[in-house]
């Protein structure tokens, strides 16, 4: 069961509300492995979240970098760089070793992907949180 934490606010509406769809997207991914049954096949369905992870993320990265350029976010440039990191490794995920052993991989997956997000955001959205609320960003 993976859950929302206060802890993880920001206090900006938009990017709290885009970062608890991530979440929640990743609890659809933890539901799917949790009540698989032995021998299933769920690789349709692993696939089917992965990719709607990653189209949300892409179009949550996108929209914190517009706001990065609009207001010239000093720490930008590294914060950019996380961002990228962590798209081009899910796109290199390869997909075919899920056949292996779907639970298992896709455990992985989900533990890497949980403990980036959580670190990413008190780790790093932090640091603009203030420029942001400041500049009235809701
Ligand atoms: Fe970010």
């Amino acid at each position: 069961m993976i859950e929302w934490e206060q802890q993880y606010e920001l206090g900006i509406k938009s990017i709290d509300d885009q970062h608890k769809e991530l979440v929640r997207l990743a609890g659809r991914l933890s539901d799917l492995l949790i009540n698989a049954v032995e021998g299933e096949d769920i690789y349709d369905e692993m696939v089917e979240i992965l990719n709607a992870l990653t189209d949300y993320t892409v179009y949550h990265f996108k929209y914190e970098e517009d706001l990065f350029e609009k207001y010239d976010f000093a720490l930008k440039t590294a914060h950019v760089e996380e961002h990228h990191k962590l798209v081009s490794q899910i796109q290199s995920l390869d997909l075919r070793a899920v056949d292996e052993d779907q639970v298992t991989y896709g455990k992985k997956i989900l533990k890497f992907l949980i403990s980036w997000v959580f670190k990413h955001i008190s780790g790093s959205d932090f640091l603009y949180r203030d420029l942001f609320i400041e500049k009235g960003v809701q």
